[in-house]
């Protein structure tokens, strides 16, 4: 494994800070390493593999599609997006839908969608798009600025211009961030990378009230609280809150990569022929993958099951938040969930891992649990009986 590692630090860019692991293959919710050794896996390719690993219509519709046809790009229709498309505007309150790569992408295409119907329709001078303090909406330039976390821009200026930052949470701080050249208001219902932290219900309402007010386009980023994630398929349904634009990705493609904008008519329209683009942007391979998980994830026992697993790993993080102090906060949504702890987590994560258990951060001190949405109690047991024998030995090293 070691050997791979440094073949591996010879060639890519010093971007990631990797765990010292070689991951080969994968069942269900358990992967393996180069070694054979197995891991449950809380982390699922970062919210990604929603319906676990090797699952059998998944791999039966990629190879079926592989025969057929990988891609042939938009100058042409294909079945399989077409019909991806259709299932996402099913279940969703939106209209049109425009495939992209990946969740920056579909961000990105959200702020064009946005500042293109402004202009449209608005006028030339409409065209500043706020977002949220904590938030991340990906590495593109677009996308980067939208993200109101300074270390993530650190180096890159000039940013694009025409992006202000409010409080998550604050109706006040967007009130007042709000001006008359204000076209769009971009948030995710549940912060992913700022700490696993939900909106609260009322707070989403007033951003909807406030954007119909002035006249704004509000657009979600689920790129990761998405695709059943939460235990609706989008997780503006647990608000009672219909967004203008929705920009998808990681768990879409259930492990392939796609990412997805989705957009009610109003907004849909800012958009014509020659607008925006993506060569490889829903082709047949990675629609016929979403095809197979939005009509797995749409399917209510599913939800359910996501709903009932989540419930449980919220009770289960608050034992162990109730036995120990270190742990000072347990919140989420269904099987997307965060633990704060008193200290940075990354020694924990790494001896989980020790232990055959996959954790990641989010931010310093914050473990985050994401794993395929296929969980099951008994692997849930599993997890946090992995996870309190590191507490325990952290706990007692510290004491
Ligand atoms: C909420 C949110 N938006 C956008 C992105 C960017 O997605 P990608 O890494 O696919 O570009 C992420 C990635 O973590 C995310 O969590």
């Amino acid at each position: 494994m070691k050997d791979l590692i440094n073949r591996g630090k010879e060639v890519f860019m010093n971007t990631y800070s990797q765990f010292p692991l070689v991951i080969e293959k994968g069942d269900g919710v358990y992967v393996y390493d180069s070694k054979g050794n197995k891991y449950l896996d809380f982390v699922a390719g970062i919210a990604v593999n929603s319906l676990g690993y090797n699952n059998e219509k998944l791999v039966k519709a990629l190879k079926n599609q592989l025969n057929k046809l990988t891609h042939c790009s938009n100058l042409y229709w294909n079945e399989p997006a077409i019909e991806a498309a259709e299932l996402l505007k099913k279940y969703s309150t939106l209209d049109k839908v425009f495939f992209c790569n990946s969740g920056a992408e579909a961000v990105e295409g959200s702020l064009k969608l946005a500042r293109k119907y402004a202009k449209k329709y608005l006028g030339n001078n409409k065209t500043e798009i706020i977002t949220m303090k904590n938030s991340f909406h990906g590495r593109t330039f677009g996308a980067v600025t939208a993200t109101g976390q300074t270390k993530y821009q650190k180096g890159l200026g000039p940013l694009l211009p025409g992006i202000k930052y409010c409080e998550f949470n604050n109706i006040k701080s967007l009130e007042d961030t709000i001006d008359d050249k204000t076209c769009a208001v971009l948030v995710e219902p549940i912060q992913g990378e700022g700490g696993i932290k939900p909106a609260d219900v009322e707070y989403l309402k007033k951003v909807r009230k406030l954007c119909d007010k002035n006249n704004l386009i509000l657009i979600f980023d689920e790129v990761q609280c998405g695709i059943g994630r939460t235990g609706e398929i989008f997780a503006y349904q647990h608000y009672n809150v219909k967004p203008d634009i929705v920009a998808l990705a990681k768990g879409l493609g259930g492990g392939v990569p796609i990412g997805a904008i989705l957009a009610n008519e109003k907004a849909a329209s800012g958009f014509c022929p020659g607008d925006h683009a993506s060569t490889f942007g829903g082709n047949p391979l990675v629609c016929s993958a979403a095809k197979v998980v939005i009509e797995e994830i749409s399917d209510p026992q599913y939800l359910e099951n996501i709903k009932k697993q989540g419930k449980y790993l919220t009770k289960k993080l608050n034992e162990l938040k109730s036995k120990y102090k270190m742990i000072l906060d347990v919140r989420g949504h269904g099987l997307m969930q965060g633990m704060e702890m008193n200290m940075p987590v990354k020694e924990i994560i790494l001896e989980c891992m020790d232990k055959g258990l996959l954790l990641v951060g989010s931010g310093e001190r914050i473990i985050r649990f994401v794993p395929p949405l296929i969980i099951q109690k008994k692997e849930i047991d599993s997890a946090i009986k992995i996870l309190e024998d590191v507490i325990l030995r952290v706990k007692y090293l510290n004491d």
